[in-house]
């Protein structure tokens, strides 16, 4: 079925998934709100993650850091000088635009010249078809506030426009008590703002969005060789599947998550065909990425990015400990004792091994020097692999997955068409509706509102008396309700009723006893 974007967002609004922000005053651009069940379905979808990447793994800590941090924090981040968009005006009817969207919508791209950015020939304002377009400037996208009453420079702040910085700026205090070894990881989900410049396709791309992050630190890959005496590449073709292995080196790692992650995405009802992995050219990475590889989903508006798995190498805890003039350096036992076995002239022709890959690489011979001097004492600044998901997107790409019209004949041959979610269990705003057949037996209805009371205690539930029984089924179908619990004479009788499954339409006969262990089965992702 096509899926089609204004069908799902009147929806979203219509049964209260999603709202314009301050719609009284006419909403503003870019800011979404998620109403009782939009915020329902984030809160499922924050759990699931946090289930699959803290609490099931013995290598993974959480963090709930603040939304503002000191400034200097993105000046190391390399964010106050480099996270910006290019921004194209147009003279004449003053709309604004991200340069590299207006050329592409134009079926162009952007000319780079160095490090400036040129419009193309050709390129006009879609608004009003003007070719008076100003050259791309570059936009911090960073949003700036003042902390205190004075509005000065030295009272500068900025919101957060990633959650990541805040697990390197914690990083020292992390490593003082959680008792973790590299490699291990923190992560933190949350709020994260960016100022874009064009905020559009519904809330895919909003101002005010939150992030799942995980900062994976591994030991650099020449602490694997010292320990392992080899490092494991891609070309070895490693299981991904299993439990990782000591003698893995960054890019298998990388891999390792970018496999684990679409494991998730695959878990949380998303169709692999409807997945796809994007490699970042050299030109689309970001400043301190490595590596990044993107997972797609196919989106009615096209195939965009769920989250980026960047290779972040040790940029971010270097930049920090040039800033903060901390040290981000970890202790290594493993490193020392492996290295305290080596003879003096394995160390040497390491050391010589090391200098040689590093100048191959353009880098500083006296700092590569120094990096395995460290590393002979069992030092090292932790590279880190970072999988970085949007809460948002995943709400928007479930929702679009979910969605489904289904047509119908009845016995009659009366045709019906059946809008149905068809989130997976464990990610549904609300898990069991609970019907009184009809509510004007009081026996009856307080049966019923006793057996919603005890769900509750379990799982997000709705009570509706209120219509026929089948169009209050499909009531709990178009939001995306599992599991409906029809509580009718029977059930004064003999304490059993009815489960109606939202996707095949079945009823089922069960007694109340087993209602609870019969929808949990269901809900693990
Ligand atoms: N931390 C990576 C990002 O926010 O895109």
């Amino acid at each position: 079925m096509e899926k089609n974007l204004e069908i799902i967002s009147s929806l979203c609004k219509r049964r209260g998934f999603i709202f314009p922000s301050s719609e009284i005053y006419g909403g503003i651009n870019g800011f979404w709100d998620y109403g009782p069940l939009g915020s329902e379905l984030k809160r499922n979808i924050r759990d699931a993650w946090w289930h699959f990447m803290v609490q099931w793994r013995n290598d993974v800590v959480g963090l709930d850091a603040t939304i503002i941090m000191h400034p200097r924090v993105w000046e190391a981040s390399g964010h106050a000088a480099g996270f910006a968009d290019p921004m194209v005006d147009c003279k004449d009817c003053k709309k604004r635009y991200r340069a590299d969207q207006l050329c592409e919508e134009q079926g162009k791209q952007l000319i780079r010249d160095g490090k400036n950015l040129l419009l193309p020939e050709g390129v006009v304002c879609t608004e009003c078809g003007s070719k008076n377009l100003t050259q791309p400037r570059s936009f911090n996208l960073m949003f700036k506030t003042y902390v205190g009453p004075v509005e000065d420079d030295s009272a500068a702040a900025y919101l957060r426009p990633e959650t990541a910085q805040a697990i390197f700026a914690e990083f020292l205090n992390i490593v003082a008590t959680a008792r973790k070894q590299v490699p291990f990881g923190v992560a933190q989900s949350g709020k994260s703002f960016r100022n874009e410049v064009n905020p559009r396709n519904y809330t895919f791309r909003s101002r005010e969005f939150e992030q799942m992050e995980l900062e994976f630190f591994i030991r650099p890959d020449e602490a694997v060789e010292l320990i392992c005496g080899k490092v494991t590449t891609l070309a070895d073709n490693p299981d991904l599947t299993g439990e990782p292995q000591e003698d893995w080196g960054w890019e298998v790692w990388h891999r390792y998550w970018v496999e684990q992650r679409l494991t998730w995405y695959r878990l949380a009802g998303l169709p692999q065909e409807d997945l796809h992995l994007y490699w970042q050219t050299k030109d689309e990475l970001a400043h301190y990425a490595r590596a990044c590889v993107d997972i797609e989903y196919a989106f009615p508006f096209g195939v965009q990015e769920l989250e980026g798995i960047a290779a972040r190498s040790d940029f971010d805890l270097t930049q920090h400990q040039k800033y903060s003039g901390k040290s981000m350096q970890v202790q290594d036992d493993r490193l020392r004792l492996a290295c305290e076995a080596m003879t003096p002239e394995a160390k040497e022709a390491f050391k010589a091994k090391v200098i040689a890959d590093w100048r191959a690489r353009g880098k500083d011979a006296l700092e590569a020097a120094q990096f395995v001097e460290d590393l002979f004492l069992g030092r090292y600044i932790p590279h880190v692999i970072e999988p970085s998901a949007g809460t948002d997107r995943l709400a928007l790409a479930l929702l679009c997955n979910a969605y489904d019209e289904e047509h119908l004949t009845d016995a009659k041959g009366k045709e019906d068409i059946r809008t149905v979610l068809r989130f997976a269990p464990a990610l549904a705003p609300v898990k069991v509706a609970v019907l009184p057949l009809v509510k004007n037996k009081p026996e009856l209805r307080d049966k019923a509102w006793k057996l919603y009371a005890d769900l509750r205690r379990h799982w997000k539930c709705a009570w509706d008396e209120t219509g026929a029984i089948g169009r209050r089924y499909r009531r709990q179908d178009e939001v995306g309700t599992p599991f409906c619990v029809t509580v009718d004479f029977d059930t004064l009788e003999n304490d059993t009723v009815t489960i109606r499954l939202r996707d095949s339409m079945e009823q089922i006969r069960l007694p109340i006893s087993e209602i609870v262990s019969y929808v949990d089965k269901s809900l693990t992702l």
